[in-house]
C-alpha cells in the first residue's frame, strides 16, 4: 500500500518535475522511466497479446548507456512517492492539455520518409517538421530545434538532441554544451557564418532523459534529407548517442571517436568523424585533449580540400 501524501513530499516531487523541466501534463498515469527491464517485458508481452493491432506510439523506455560519456550527467531519481497521484493532488496544477496521440511507430517512420522527401530546402523541411506529429518528443517540447548556423556548409555537427535552453530559444547547442562547441569550432577557425548544426532529434526529451530508439529512428528521415540539403564534404558527431545512430555501430565514443568513416546517407557519401560531446567535456576537462585531436582531423581534412 502506499502511504498518504504529505504536503511537503508532495512539494518535493513537483520541485522535481519543474527541475527536470517537466512542464505540462500527457498523461494520467506516469511513466517511469527507470524501470527499463520491468517496461520492456511488459511491452513484449502486451505485443504478444496483440500481434496486429496498430497502437498509438507512445514513449518507451531510454537505451541503457554508461552515464560519464555522453551529453548529460544521470538524471536524479524523483522521490519515491506515486508522481502523478502527487501531481493531480495539487491545488493548482495546471489543467491537462490534451494532443491527438502520435502515429504507430511504423507508420510514424514510413510517414517521415514520405514527407521527409518532400523537401526541397531546408524552409521546406522545417515547414514539414513544423507539421509532423509522428515524434512523441514533440508533444512536451516547447519548440522544433532545427539547425543553427548556414543552410550551405563544408561541416555539418550533429549532437544527441536539444535540453532546456535549445527548448527554449528554438535552436541546437546554445546553452553552456553550445558555448563550449563554439569555442572549440573557433579554435579550428569556424563559426555559425561556416557551419551547420543539429541533433538526431529535433525536440528536447523531458527531463533531458537520452532520446529513445523510437524517437530517432522517426526523426532518422529528416536528419538523413537534412544532410543531403547541406551537403557538407565532413560531418562532425558530438558524443557518443549521435555517432552510435549515425555510424550504425554498437560501439562506446571512445572507440567510435578520433577516425575518418565513410558515411552513405541516401545514396550519397560522406566523411565523418565522431568526437567527445562537449557537455561530457565540460564535466571532464581531462578529456579536452582527445576532441582538440580530433579538431585537428577536421581542419586538417577541411584544409586540404580548400
Ligand atoms: N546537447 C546536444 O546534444 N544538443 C544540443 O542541442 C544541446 C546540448
Amino acid at each position: 500500500m502506499t502511504e498518504p501524501l504529505n504536503a511537503r513530499d508532495i512539494d518535493a516531487t513537483y520541485a522535481w518535475y519543474r527541475a527536470m523541466g517537466v512542464a505540462e501534463f500527457t498523461a494520467e498515469a506516469p511513466t517511469d522511466w527507470f524501470d527499463l527491464e520491468r517496461q520492456i517485458a511488459a511491452r513484449r508481452e502486451a505485443a504478444k497479446a496483440r500481434p496486429v493491432e496498430a497502437k498509438p506510439a507512445r514513449p518507451v523506455a531510454p537505451t541503457a548507456r554508461p552515464p560519464s560519456m555522453d551529453r548529460r550527467p544521470e538524471t536524479p531519481r524523483p522521490p519515491a512517492i506515486p508522481p502523478a497521484t502527487a501531481m493531480r493532488q495539487q491545488p493548482d496544477a495546471p489543467p491537462a492539455i490534451r494532443r491527438p496521440p502520435p502515429a504507430a511507430p511504423d507508420q510514424a517512420v514510413m510517414t517521415a520518409r514520405t514527407q521527409a522527401a518532400k523537401a526541397q530546402s531546408l524552409a521546406e523541411l522545417r515547414a514539414i517538421l513544423e507539421r509532423f506529429d509522428g515524434c512523441g518528443l514533440k508533444a512536451t517540447a516547447k519548440s522544433l530545434c532545427f539547425y543553427r548556423g548556414v543552410e550551405k556548409a563544408r561541416i555539418m555537427l550533429i549532437g544527441e538532441a536539444p535540453g532546456r535552453d535549445e527548448d527554449l530559444a528554438g535552436k541546437p547547442f546554445v546553452g553552456p554544451a553550445g558555448q563550449l562547441l563554439d569555442k572549440m569550432l573557433a579554435s579550428i577557425g569556424l563559426d555559425e557564418s561556416t557551419v551547420h548544426i543539429t541533433n538526431v532529434v529535433y525536440w528536447r526529451p523531458p527531463g533531458n532523459r537520452t532520446p529513445t530508439p523510437q524517437e530517432v529512428q522517426v526523426c532518422e528521415p529528416f536528419l538523413e534529407r537534412q544532410i543531403a540539403l547541406v551537403a557538407p564534404e565532413v560531418v562532425l558527431l558530438l558524443g557518443g548517442a549521435a555517432a552510435k545512430q549515425v555510424l550504425d555501430s554498437q560501439d562506446g565514443i571512445m572507440r567510435l571517436r578520433g577516425k575518418w568513416r565513410d558515411l552513405e546517407k541516401g545514396g550519397k557519401r560522406y566523411r565523418a568523424i565522431a568526437t567527445l560531446h562537449p557537455a561530457y567535456l565540460l564535466r571532464t576537462p581531462n578529456a579536452k585533449k582527445q576532441a582538440w585531436r580530433d579538431l585537428l582531423m577536421v581542419e586538417a581534412a577541411l584544409g586540404a580540400s580548400r
